[in-house]
Order: structure tokens, then C-alpha cells, then sequence
């Protein structure tokens, strides 16, 4: 199959664009540093020539929901617009599990995707997710309070990038499913000592203040909404293993 990935350059777009050559694909990133910009549409639609599956791994780091949701609106319209003109058969976004508990910030912006492509014209499949192993240093890299890093209290089950990269290939290849069964890790890990071991893998001594952040979605990260249900399925790969694999390879970092 000829596959697009739209943020193949991402922390699970990468692990797609792997993913999918090994299994014998032809495979097209977008992302700006590849000359296309799915917020303004420029270079989108070539990009998609004689494409069979794109799957939809942009992201946009921001906290504030009207910023979201022009990102992830503008995103979706263009990939939908363009896969309608190519004649692209299947339409793959991935989203978060649990942020129907909390559809503000950023997940207000990840629930306006979902719904623009349950309502599009391109047979489509959302996987929802949670939070990757590799969030946590997404959070050490982003959480800081003046030069000073912090970690947001949450409950999460968190799982490897690389496996839910390999479950959107899995799904690109099965073909147009709707919802799929959500995805997560094996065992539920606070966030706190996730972004705590990062640090340390990194090299850092300073002490890392647990935060509650405020509102609802700050609520539901604490309460366990964001956690998988019953029938989700599990991935293998627990923290603890993921973070001995990081801290042979993390360079060092304040
Ligand atoms: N991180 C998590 O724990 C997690 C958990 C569950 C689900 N998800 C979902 O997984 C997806 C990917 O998350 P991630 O953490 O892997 O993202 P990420 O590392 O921040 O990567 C974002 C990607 O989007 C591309 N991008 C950003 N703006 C773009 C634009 N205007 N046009 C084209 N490409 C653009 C970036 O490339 P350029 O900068 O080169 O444009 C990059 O490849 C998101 O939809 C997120 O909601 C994430």
C-alpha cells in the first residue's frame, strides 16, 4: 500500500513511518519540515497522489482550547478535503481515550477532529490511545514554571509509541473500521514519577514539585478518567522497561 503520514515526524509518527516500511510500504510523510503545511494546505494535495491510507499523527502543543481546536479543525479539513480529490480510501486519525470526561483544552480540539471525521465523506477508523511512555518526556520538556520543571498530577496508563504506531499500521492494513477498540498500556503509573524518572535518566538532581493543574480536564487527569476501560486492549511494554531502554540512549538535559 501507498501510505501517508500526516506528523511522520512526530513521537509516534516516526515509529509509523517505520513501522510501515518494514512491513513493505510505500510511505509519504507530511509534516512542514517535509514542505507540507496541513494548517494553510500548501503542499497537501500532491502529497496524496495515488495514496491508499493516511493516517493523521500532527499535533499541535498547547493547552488552550480555541488554539486546539483551529488546529486540529484545519488539519482534519485540509487531510479530508485533499483525500476526497485523490480518491483516498481510508482515513486513520488517532486520538486520546477518556476525553469525552473533559472536552476542554486541548482534548476540545481532539474531539472537533473526531467528529469532523466521523462526518466526512472518506471511510474512516479513530483509534483512541493513552498516553505514551514518551509523554513523559514531552511533560519534562514542557512543564516548566520559569526555568524550574514540574509534573502535573494524573493517573494514566501509559503505553510504548512504538506499539500504538504499530496497531495504526495494523489498522491502515485491515481497512476502514470506525471506532477501534481503544488502546493502553499494561499497568496504571502516576505521571509524577514518570516525568521524575526521565529526569533522572537525563541526568537531572533538581527536585520535581507534583502540580495539580486546575479546571475540569486538571480534575479528570487526578480522578482516573483518563484510564482505560474494560475492553480495552493492552499493550506490552510497561514503564519500567521503557524507561531502562531511554536512559541507556537520553542525552543529558536540564
Ligand atoms: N503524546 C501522547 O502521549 C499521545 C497519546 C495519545 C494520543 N496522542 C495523539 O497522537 C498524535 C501525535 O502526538 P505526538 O505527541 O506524537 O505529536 P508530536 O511529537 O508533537 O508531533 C507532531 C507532528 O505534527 C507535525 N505538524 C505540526 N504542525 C503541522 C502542520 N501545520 N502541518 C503538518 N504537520 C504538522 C509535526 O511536524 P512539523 O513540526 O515538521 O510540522 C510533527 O510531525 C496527536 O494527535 C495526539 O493527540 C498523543
Amino acid at each position: 500500500m501507498r501510505i501517508a503520514v500526516a506528523g511522520g515526524t512526530g513521537q509516534v509518527g516516526r515509529h509509523v513511518v517505520d513501522t510501515a516500511r518494514r512491513n513493505g510500504h510505500d510511505v509519504v510523510v507530511l509534516a512542514r519540515s517535509t514542505g507540507v503545511d496541513l494548517v494553510t494546505g500548501v503542499g497537501a494535495a500532491d502529497a496524496l497522489h495515488e495514496v491508499d491510507a493516511v493516517i493523521d499523527v500532527t499535533s499541535v502543543t498547547t493547552l488552550d482550547a480555541a488554539e486546539s481546536t483551529a488546529f486540529f479543525e484545519a488539519t482534519t479539513r485540509t487531510l479530508l478535503d485533499a483525500e476526497a480529490v485523490a480518491g483516498v480510501g481510508h482515513h486513520i486519525a488517532l486520538s486520546i481515550v477518556g476525553i469525552d470526561s473533559s472536552p476542554e483544552g486541548y482534548y476540545a480540539g481532539k474531539l472537533a477532529q473526531e467528529s469532523l471525521v466521523e462526518a466526512g465523506t472518506v471511510p474512516w477508523t479513530i483509534l483512541r490511545a493513552t498516553q505514551f511512555h514518551e509523554f513523559a518526556d514531552q511533560v519534562y520538556a514542557r512543564a516548566k514554571v520559569g526555568p524550574f520543571h514540574v509534573a502535573p498530577k494524573m493517573r494514566t496508563q501509559p503505553i510504548a509509541a512504538q506499539e500504538v504506531a504499530a496497531q495504526l499500521v495494523a489498522l491502515a492494513e485491515a481497512g476502514p473500521s470506525r471506532r477501534a477498540p481503544d488502546l493502553a498500556g499494561p499497568r496504571e503509573e502516576s505521571l509524577v514519577e514518570m516525568v521524575r524518572g526521565v529526569a533522572r535518566a537525563r541526568g537531572s538532581r533538581s527536585w520535581i514539585p507534583a502540580v495539580p493543574l486546575p479546571g475540569p480536564s486538571g480534575r479528570a487527569q487526578r480522578d482516573g478518567s483518563l484510564l482505560p476501560g474494560p475492553d480495552a486492549r493492552l499493550g506490552t511494554q510497561t514503564y519500567a522497561e521503557w524507561l531502562t531502554a531511554f536512559s541507556s540512549s537520553a542525552p543529558a538535559r536540564d
